[in-house]
């Protein structure tokens, strides 16, 4: 039987046969059955079919269910209007658009820069920033989508009179409803502000595999809230409605509103600046700091076997934010490297300041939902954790710890995120994307 497989065997087999002037001509064939061994004599009107076409009838098909197909000749077909027109279009193209023209240049790798780079961006390689380029490959292997998880558990104790206290349904809510918005400003920045300007094919490439991987967690937020049936306009609005949620939103906005102007460029050291800040405060702050209560509290959960779907939807979030974060410090370490001068004692204080300040946030917010001790944790047990997530930022960006001897006091989250499982963390479900994504062609 021929299968793509044995596709070329039988094509050796039975080789397409040259190809006649063109004339008129009926065929009768099957409506699909291909029966290798059976050659029919060739058609003249091979010539206007696809060439696996031509290869199934050289094959040979069945004369059942017959099905007549009038083949036209070219010469039976007079130009539409649109072909005539569409002819002249692609004439008169303005070809020294893409083709060579004087002063096109193969790129090199000495040529790519991060920001303000003139090089041609539609050329992937030669590579310069291979860690960007590993860290787009390491995103495409840890694939999930939210529909995966089951959520039966969750709905059935949501859904009980008892399963939860006052409390735990609070962070739950708060939870979803931060991250529910956040994470589409998150995307929207990327979009609307950072792509345009990071002048780097393969950083953008990883920008592009972020921004879908945005939108999955959007998707992973809204089908837990879905799932367990809660009041969506509550949710979704906390950002405008809720002050320690509506805080945090407003000073990320705040840094987007410059640069996502269409006019905005960077260029000079005041423009570059403003990428560079947009940078901290979106890679360092939202989602290096303003992620890190609900993650938390979400996780301690799941360690106490209540909400593990939920909690399974946020590990797996976890681990493509904490890859998100370190590929902004990377970016944010190269821009200070090529552009020296950026890094001035002003903007280092500023970027202080902005780590200072989302801390601050974040504890406000840990407060705010955690009145009381729950889950094994207190509001001065994450504050001192935040402070220890805001030491790391600024070490990672080069900047002294401003929190001197504060410890962790949640190990089990640096279990999940400091090892770096970054490939292996959920071994199974990223070895059935590794393996059953090939394509078929049955
Ligand atoms: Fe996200
Ligand atoms: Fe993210």
């Amino acid at each position: 039987m021929l299968t793509w497989d044995n596709y070329d065997d039988e094509l050796a087999q039975h080789p397409t046969p040259a190809i006649a002037p063109v004339q008129p001509e009926k065929i009768v064939a099957d409506a699909g059955q291909l029966h290798p061994g059976r050659s029919p004599s060739p058609t003249t009107s091979d010539a206007l079919m696809p060439p696996s076409t031509q290869h199934k009838q050289a094959i040979g098909v069945e004369k059942s269910a017959e099905i007549v197909l009038e083949i036209p000749t070219m010469k039976e077909v007079p130009a539409t209007s649109h072909e005539i027109r569409e002819t002249a279009t692609v004439a008169k193209l303005d070809t020294t658009l893409a083709s060579s023209t004087d002063d096109h240049q193969r790129v090199t790798v000495d040529q790519k820069r991060m920001i303000n780079c003139r090089a041609d961006l539609n050329q992937l390689v030669p590579f310069k920033y291979d860690w960007a380029w590993q860290k787009y490959l390491d995103g495409c292997a840890n694939h999930w989508m939210p529909q995966e998880i089951n959520m039966t558990a969750d709905i059935a104790l949501w859904k009980s009179e008892d399963g939860l206290t006052q409390d735990e349904r609070t962070v739950v809510k708060r939870s979803l409803g931060f991250f529910s918005t956040a994470d589409s400003l998150v995307a929207n920045n990327l979009v609307l502000a950072i792509y345009r300007l990071i002048t780097n094919p393969e950083c953008r490439q990883y920008l592009l595999r972020q921004a879908f991987e945005e939108a999955i967690h959007t998707h992973a937020y809204q089908y837990c809230i879905e799932s367990l049936g809660m009041d969506e306009g509550e949710i979704f609005n906390m950002y405008h409605e809720v002050p320690v949620v509506a805080n945090k939103a407003s000073w990320a906005l705040k840094y987007t509103q410059e640069i996502s102007d269409p006019m905005f460029n960077t260029g000079t050291p005041e423009k570059d600046k403003a990428l560079l800040r947009n940078l901290i405060a979106y890679y360092c702050v939202v989602e290096g700091i303003f992620f890190y209560c609900g993650f938390t509290q979400i996780l301690s959960m799941g360690r106490l076997n209540k909400m593990t779907g939920t909690s399974e939807q946020f590990q797996y979030i976890l681990r493509d934010e904490s890859m998100h974060v370190n590929f902004g410090i990377d970016v944010i370490n190269q821009i200070k490297l090529e552009n020296p001068l950026l890094w001035d004692e002003e903007m280092q204080d500023l970027t202080r300041q902005m780590i200072l300040e989302g801390t601050q946030l974040e504890i406000e917010y840990a407060k705010d939902t955690m009145p009381r001790g729950i889950l094994g944790m207190n509001a001065n047990m994450m504050a001192e954790y935040l402070q220890f997530i805001a030491n790391r930022r600024l070490a990672q960006i080069g900047l002294l710890e401003q929190f001197p001897g504060v410890k962790n006091p949640f190990p089990w989250m640096s279990e999940i995120m400091d090892l770096k499982k970054e490939k292996n963390f959920f071994e199974t479900r990223v070895t059935e994307y590794q393996t059953g994504g090939a394509l078929s062609w049955d």
